[in-house]
């Protein structure tokens, strides 16, 4: 029987990642945990800091966990603003994390990258697999170190860690914490609130981008997915769509056709313009089969009805 822990479970993936494990395992087997309390998870909940090895351990024997999830993250943004904290949750908490899984038997691991592991000199259009990775940001730097640790674990220590390279996700229950790629989902509460938005960054602007249920769907697909097909131990390219600030404020205006778009780029502007345009992720496709679903229009039709609902 699998037990799971999701680290960082308050960020904007875990409680979507828990009810999706919820359809696959009982309640009680799906442990939450964060450095904040978690109010009303519906599952069990603890605290764990990911930098105390000895709160991680204490939770995987008193549950006999098998399998973790480590969410637990400082993304683009709030990490320019603070480099040596997102260095040190990031990097130390990912080694903390291999080492306790490795020493502890754990079974499998996920660990998300993202975009952000991409640089300047990667080629920006339909970003293959393997290319030059050069990232200029301190969480690209994290991301892109964290997978050559992820592959080092699974070459030398045999753990079976698993990964995506995340493009923003965008969804509509659990606010994001602090990307670059946020705007696209703050232009949702604005145009349903009060028809106009400023984004921070430029109107050409072009960034893959995923719907949640598009990226659960492919975290799980790659954790269940038979371990010989998993041939990528750093992290798997993955892509949703790509999209400009001013081609998803059009996609709005035909549902709420007097919405507006100004554009007032700040410091997220080179973070962005320091990443691919277009993802190509046929690697994952090969190997366990991923397609997304959700286009920019589908995205943006199931945003609004559902961001409606929670006003
Ligand atoms: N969505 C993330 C960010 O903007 C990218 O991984 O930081």
């Amino acid at each position: 029987m699998e037990k799971i822990l999701i680290l960082g479970a308050g960020g904007q993936l875990g409680k979507e990642l828990a009810s999706a494990l919820n359809k696959l395992f009982d309640t009680q087997n799906i442990i939450l945990s964060d450095i904040k309390p978690l109010e009303d998870a519906g599952f069990p909940t603890e605290i764990i800091d990911v930098l105390n090895a000895e709160q991680i351990i204490h939770v995987i024997k008193k549950y006999q966990i098998t399998q973790i999830y480590h969410l637990a993250a400082l993304l683009s943004a709030v990490g320019e603003k603070n480099p040596a904290l997102a260095w040190n949750i990031n990097m130390n908490g990912l080694m903390t994390v291999l080492d306790i899984a490795v020493d502890l038997k754990i079974k499998q691991v996920f660990w998300p990258s993202s975009i952000a592991a991409f640089g300047p000199n990667t080629p920006r259009i339909n970003t293959p697999q393997f290319c030059v990775m050069d990232p200029n940001t301190m969480y690209g730097i994290t991301k892109l170190t964290g997978e050559r640790l992820c592959e080092y674990y699974y070459l030398k220590k045999g753990l079976d860690v698993r990964s995506l390279r995340y493009p923003g996700i965008i969804s509509y229950s659990a606010p994001p914490g602090g990307g670059t790629t946020d705007y696209a989902i703050h232009i949702f509460h604005e145009a349903l609130k009060h028809q106009k938005y400023t984004c921070f960054l430029s109107e050409n602007t072009e960034l893959p981008m995923i719907y949640m249920p598009d990226a659960i769907r492919a975290t799980l697909e790659l954790m269940q997915a038979p371990k010989d097909k998993i041939k990528v131990r750093s992290s798997y390219n993955l892509a949703g769509f790509s999209f400009t600030p001013k081609q998803i404020a059009q996609e709005i205006q035909k549902h709420i056709p007097n919405f507006q778009i100004s554009y007032q780029p700040d410091f997220r502007q080179a973070i962005a313009d320091s990443w691919p345009q277009s993802i190509d992720d046929s690697v994952a496709r090969l190997d366990w089969n991923w397609k997304h679903q959700y286009d920019l229009s589908e995205m943006v039709k199931d945003m609004l009805v559902n961001i409606q609902k929670t006003l």
